[in-house]
């Protein structure tokens, strides 16, 4: 019996490529099924591009100073990701806001990790201010992407408790281990066919995702 081909994915990241790695990693692992058909970033020295390049992924980088404006620099991105073939688009430490008319085609297809407890903390500097409120807990999110900047549809969460002396550095250190372990685990779900995107709305095998589902040692598990 034929298999059938694993979904293609596009990945958007701005920095060192740590979530991508993770999903490199994963899929090396046999424990993402997916192929993926592109890296772009907006930063033509991102260490994702790098990390893209030694796994023979195809790279592509485009210059936000060579547009005229935002929504000209996304046509022309999100032309090129459509080119790629790619059917999923993970935004894994992607720094730019997306305009919404490039968004709109996307909208079901596209995840993103966000490193706070959304809807805590939409946008930057998430560790910080989770110290500044006194939060005793902290955490990542990944969501399904909307023209809501951060604003999406929440599909799984990690949590860590926040020490009383954490620094900022410290604190995104230590989630960014359990980043690297959600990231692929929500990819899979939509790769495997048990997430799904269903009357503008998560579904969960068949059924609404009403909350996130949380990570926990042995994988994700539904909130209780
Ligand atoms: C990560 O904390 C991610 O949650 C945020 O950007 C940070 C860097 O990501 N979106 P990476 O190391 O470049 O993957």
């Amino acid at each position: 019996m034929m298999s059938t081909p694993p979904p293609r994915v596009a990945v958007l990241a701005s920095g060192r490529g740590s979530n991508l790695a993770a999903l490199l990693d994963a899929r090396a692992r046999g424990e993402l099924a997916v192929e993926f058909v592109l890296v772009g970033s907006d930063k033509a020295d991102a260490g994702a591009l790098r990390l893209a390049e030694a796994a023979n992924i195809p790279t592509l980088a485009l210059d936000p100073r060579s547009y005229p404006d935002r929504p000209a620099f996304d046509r022309d991105l999100f032309a090129r990701i459509a080119a790629s073939g790619a059917q999923w688009l993970v935004l894994a430490g992607y720094m730019r806001i997306i305009d919404g008319a490039a968004l709109a085609p996307w909208v079901g297809r596209m995840i993103n990790i966000h490193p706070s407890l959304l809807p805590k903390y939409p946008g930057l500097h998430t560790h910080r201010r989770a110290l500044r409120a006194g939060d005793r807990e902290h955490g990542a999110s990944v969501h399904f992407v909307t023209a809501e900047l951060d604003g999406g549809p929440l599909i799984a969460q990690a949590r860590i408790a926040v020490g009383a002396d954490d620094s900022e550095e410290a604190l995104a250190q230590r989630l960014l281990p359990l980043e690297h372990r959600l990231l692929p685990a929500v990819l899979n779900l939509l790769a495997v066919g048990r997430l799904q995107w269903r009357d503008d709305a998560p579904q969960l095998d068949g059924r609404p995702l009403l909350a996130p589902l949380l990570l926990a040692e042995r994988g994700l598990q539904a909130a209780e």
